[in-house]
């Protein structure tokens, strides 16, 4: 499929998504944000993709949603035509999403990163989310999704004085999963995420949801969803081949059913 913003491509098991406008840092226009929507639903729907990556370039993963596109905007047209809701689908993937980021994910670009679910950044990477210093705020779920992720003091911090954040600092305050040096994030990213796609896919799948829902309900009601998920693993043809691969001491091989 022929896109404008965004290139796709297939390694192995893995549908790799990489912002492509170098021209402006990758900011998020409507049209890159609905490829990428597009995108990820052609990858989540192919039975032989097991997990997705999304990247930008070195200089930045993106830098923001397009304050161009946007500064003309009214209230009105913001509020009827609920403008951002459709990035909403990126988090809504079934499938595991890993971000790979390296240079600047601001704002937006930082928001649709903390919508992945495996966080892999170069020591090149920054983030922030600046919406304060351009009058306005978060609004693609930055203020949430950074405040379960690291808390309200950082959270506070962050939003509030927009200021920078390099890689070191998010890996202390657990906002990214790994940092790499800049020249291993894309080897990483694929190895992470064919290590992810190569497990059972109803495995994989089930753990995202399971986990999600530690940000939506309660301990006991989260606990109890989990159990119940996990009893019905055992109704699946992946845990007998999963655990007698591990009996018979050789690799198992996994058939998503
Ligand atoms: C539109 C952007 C952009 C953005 C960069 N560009 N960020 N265009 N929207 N978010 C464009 C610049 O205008 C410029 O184009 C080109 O990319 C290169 O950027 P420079 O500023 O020349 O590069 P540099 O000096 O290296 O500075 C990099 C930067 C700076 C620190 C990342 O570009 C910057 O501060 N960008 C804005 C970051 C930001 O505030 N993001 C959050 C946006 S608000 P031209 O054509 O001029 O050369 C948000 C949510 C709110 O995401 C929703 C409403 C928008």
């Amino acid at each position: 499929m022929a896109y404008d913003f965004i290139q796709t491509r297939v390694a192995g098991r893995v549908g790799w998504i990489t912002l492509d406008r170098p021209e402006a840092l990758n900011a998020l226009n409507a049209a890159m944000v609905s490829e990428i929507v597009r995108a990820l639903a052609g990858f989540g729907a192919d039975p032989d993709i097991g997990c997705v990556v999304l990247t930008g370039s070195d200089r930045a993963f993106a830098a923001g949603a397009d304050i161009k596109e946007a500064a003309g905007r009214s209230y009105p047209e913001t509020f009827l035509e609920n403008f951002l809701a459709s990035w909403d689908a990126i988090a809504h993937l079934r499938k595991p999403l890993v971000a790979a980021v390296a240079g600047y994910a601001l704002g937006g670009g930082c928001e649709i990163m903390m919508m992945c679910d495996v966080i892999i950044a170069a020591e090149t990477a920054r983030f922030a989310l600046p919406e304060v210093k351009i009058g306005v705020m978060p609004g693609a779920g930055g203020t949430q999704r950074l405040a379960r992720a690291i808390g309200k003091a950082k959270t506070m911090d962050l939003c509030l004085t927009g200021r920078m954040m390099d890689a070191a600092e998010a890996e202390r305050l657990g906002l990214v999963s790994r940092v790499v040096p800049a020249s291993e994030l894309l080897a990483e990213a694929q190895a992470v995420a064919e290590g992810i796609a190569t497990k059972s896919r109803i495995s994989t799948m089930a753990i995202k949801e399971a986990v999600n829902r530690a940000f939506e309900t309660s301990l006991s009601e989260g606990l109890l969803f989990e159990r119940r998920t996990f009893h019905a693993l055992f109704a699946t043809q992946d845990q007998k081949e999963g655990m007698a691969a591990f009996v018979e001491k050789r690799a198992p091989q996994f058939r998503d059913m």
